[in-house]
């Protein structure tokens, strides 16, 4: 049996992939935590790839909490840089397919247009700069990899922009949003079928004996784009809430780390590599009451 070994697996992106591998009954999947192998820790992530024997590792785990990287930037570098150097160490000694996951935030925001896999990334926080050069271990260690920068990630678990608005529109009668961020939702767990179809992908091809072609980096988020507001909007719509919105502008919402003042992505290598449609943003978001 195919082995899945899930890094990460209590963040909202493990989470949402575990709960829908009832689909996948011909792969072996194992989630760990922190509490079980710190993939700071070299020597005991090669020990347990050794123990475990994973055909496939799937890297969500990371430092997500991008102001308080500002602060914590050791900290920051060591899970999103050294964390996935280690695991593309240890999946180079057993020819282990690392599919890692990285963010829009390696983007400075610059561009006017959605980002293509060919831009040059400028990362403007500790965070982007955390993950961006987690890509670079990850490519200077072990080429059977895939890399997938993910934007605005929510989804039923763990905390996301979906769960606050909606959590705080439960105490106020209005709420500010900034309104000149530009980017796309992603549904996790579109993100984590995504993910299971690249894997069956691999499968198929090395069953037939043909060449890969597609390891390397790209893009996925939802289609579409939106500003944080049109974003909070939505939700409050399909929600059915009634709350006083209004919009306001990043110079008027400061947090200490920087982020993208657009950071669309251009899914069109996913799409075409992997033969895979999108859905929009605004048809994904859940209702909790639905859930
Ligand atoms: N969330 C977003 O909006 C977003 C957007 C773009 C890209 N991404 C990327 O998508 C991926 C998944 O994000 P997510 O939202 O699912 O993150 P998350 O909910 O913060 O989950 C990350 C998990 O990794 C764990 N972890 C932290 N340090 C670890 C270590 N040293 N060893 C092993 N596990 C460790 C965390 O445990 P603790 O909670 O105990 O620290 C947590 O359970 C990440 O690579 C992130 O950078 C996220």
């Amino acid at each position: 049996m195919t082995k899945v070994l899930v890094t990460g697996g209590k963040g909202q992106l493990g989470k949402s992939i575990e709960s829908i591998i009832n689909q996948y009954s011909d792969f072996e999947f194992r989630f760990i935590d922190v509490d079980e192998l710190d993939i700071c820790d070299a020597e005991k992530t090669e020990q347990y790839f050794n123990d475990y024997k994973p055909d496939f590792c799937i890297n969500t785990a990371a430092y997500t909490a991008v102001d308080i990287a500002e602060t914590q930037k050791e900290k920051a570098f060591l899970v999103n840089a050294i964390g996935p150097k280690n695991l593309a160490l240890a999946c180079s000694k057993l020819n282990t397919i690392l599919i890692h996951i990285s963010t829009d935030f390696v983007f400075d925001g610059f561009k006017k247009a959605p980002y293509t896999e060919d831009d040059a990334p400028n990362p403007i926080s500790v965070y982007g700069a955390s993950k961006l050069e987690g890509e670079k271990n990850i490519q200077a260690e072990w080429p059977k990899h895939i890399i997938i920068r993910t934007s605005w990630l929510y989804s039923p678990y763990g905390n996301n922009f979906v769960k606050t608005m909606l959590r705080l529109a439960e105490t106020r009668p209005e709420l500010s949003v900034v309104n000149d961020q530009i980017g796309t939702p992603t549904n996790a767990l579109d993100l984590a079928e995504a993910i299971m179809h690249i894997i069956l992908k691999h499968v198929l091809y090395e069953r037939k004996k043909q060449a890969i072609e597609f390891y390397g980096i790209y893009h996925f988020s939802n289609e579409g784009q939106c500003s944080w507001f049109d974003f909070a909007k939505k939700i409050f719509e399909i929600n059915n809430i009634k709350i006083n919105l209004q919009p306001i502008s990043t110079s008027n919402y400061l947090t200490p780390a920087k982020r993208p003042i657009y950071s669309v992505l251009n899914k069109s290598k996913f799409k075409e590599k992997f033969n895979y449609e999108v859905d929009k943003w605004e048809d994904k978001i859940f209702n909790p009451k639905n859930l």
